[in-house]
């Protein structure tokens, strides 16, 4: 049996916090977040402080993988892409990826006369959403209904605004054909495997972003999906170690074979990071400037460069592979690279000279991104990163 008093208290202590980080600015978004028994939609062994966690997400469903398929998104996720979104009373919005609960706030914020309507792949989360959306009052002000988002929703729309919640690699055009001209498409978009959940809005022909987040969400399904590439490679201690492309991975890969199982060399790049010191946008910056670049991932701690610190993040170059590790250094860390292999050190240099790079730039500052559907007007001086219904652009404030 739920405390309603419990959950009450950590509803408006969870509203405190979004309020406090900027995360709610608005009074409508404010009053959805009081409003909404958050931890109603959340599965029903959920500890209630977790439903009310601020940067908590909920797995709700897993692959035969134990890879997650859906969830309830983080609140602080959630508030901060209500808000980009710039909804009003009366509006008309599109929610991509189920779960009900983001649907209620919606629903909250454009009121009786605005309409929802709340798609999913999985006809068995738009079933628990539908379920907890008319336990909780907002099932008559919500369609929920199964649909792949690749192909839009027939016979609605036009939307005032798009809210994908389900990692997408590109912007398919069915939402721009059913967004209004002034819409906003809010949506985690992933860019040479880094997410950022970006607000855009149409500039003519192309679309610009107003706002970007840092967030992490499930990867879509259905016929807009996209597989990354993936090597494994083994470990020096014997595991396994992962290499994750996007779209430019190196064709000539099987040059890899072994490298890992020789020595490592270590060199370092002189730039370092003061300790609680975010440093997310150098994950973008290698997206877009970093050739060969990857994720990395080991089964276990022993093949990757303990005791130093390491992050996921690698370059491969011909026959080497180098990935990002951190040493200590006077108030906080420095970068640096661990490359293994015949060209490893080659890989070691492009790393270090990227982070050489992105701290001339400056580094902390958030990008422009913009998306064009079509042609000519695509700038040159923008990191691009083509897409297979367009062309993305990303233009840091002094590029590099
Ligand atoms: C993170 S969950 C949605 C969270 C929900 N909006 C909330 O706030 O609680 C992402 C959802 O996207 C759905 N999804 C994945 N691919 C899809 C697609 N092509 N079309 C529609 N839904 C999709 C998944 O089934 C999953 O339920």
């Amino acid at each position: 049996m739920v405390d309603t008093d419990a959950a009450a208290d950590l509803r408006e202590k969870l509203v405190a916090e979004l309020l406090a980080q900027e995360k709610i600015v608005s009074e409508a978004v404010e009053t959805a977040f009081r409003r909404v028994p958050r931890h109603q939609f959340m599965p029903a062994d959920t500890e209630l402080a977790a439903a009310y966690g601020y940067d908590n997400s909920v797995v709700t469903k897993r692959d035969d993988r134990d890879r997650a398929l859906s969830s309830v998104s983080a609140a602080y996720i959630q508030a901060a892409m209500l808000e980009m979104a710039q909804l009003r009373h009366g509006m008309t919005v599109l929610e991509i990826g189920s779960g009900g609960l983001n649907a209620a706030y919606i629903a909250e914020i454009v009121g009786p006369e605005g309409r929802v309507v709340s798609i999913d792949i999985d006809p068995e989360i738009i079933d628990r959403a539908a379920t907890a959306l008319d336990a909780t009052g907002y099932g008559s002000r919500v369609r929920a209904l199964v649909a792949d988002a690749e192909h839009g929703v027939p016979g609605e729309g036009p939307f005032d605004a798009i809210i994908v919640t389900v990692g997408a690699w590109d912007i398919a055009p069915a939402w721009l054909t059913q967004l209004r001209p002034e819409g906003v498409l809010v949506l985690p978009l992933v860019m040479n495997n880094v997410t950022r959940v970006i607000a855009f809005r149409r500039d003519g022909e192309h679309l610009v972003s107003t706002a970007a987040e840092v967030a992490g969400f499930v990867a879509m399904q259905g016929d807009g999906a996209r597989a990354d590439q993936i090597i494994e490679l083994p470990g020096p201690a014997g595991g396994t170690v992962r290499l994750s492309f996007d779209s430019r991975a190196p064709s000539d890969l099987g040059q890899l074979d072994g490298v890992l199982t020789a020595g490592a060399t270590e060199s370092w790049s002189q730039v370092t990071v003061a300790k609680g010191v975010s440093f997310a946008d150098l994950h973008l910056w290698f997206a877009c400037y970093l050739d060969g670049f990857c994720r990395l991932s080991a089964d276990s701690e022993t093949d990757v460069a303990t005791p130093k610190r390491w992050l996921p993040l690698a370059a491969v170059r011909g026959a080497g592979l180098a990935y990002l590790i951190l040493r200590d250094a006077p108030g906080g860390a420095e970068f640096g690279a661990r490359a293994y292999g015949r060209d490893g050190q080659l890989a070691a240099d492009a790393l270090n000279e990227q982070v050489q790079a992105w701290h001339r730039s400056e580094r902390h500052t958030t990008p422009t991104f913009a998306y064009w559907p079509t042609g000519p007007d695509i700038p040159t001086d923008a990191a691009a990163m083509t897409k297979t219904h367009g062309v993305l652009t990303i233009t840091w404030p002094t590029g590099s």
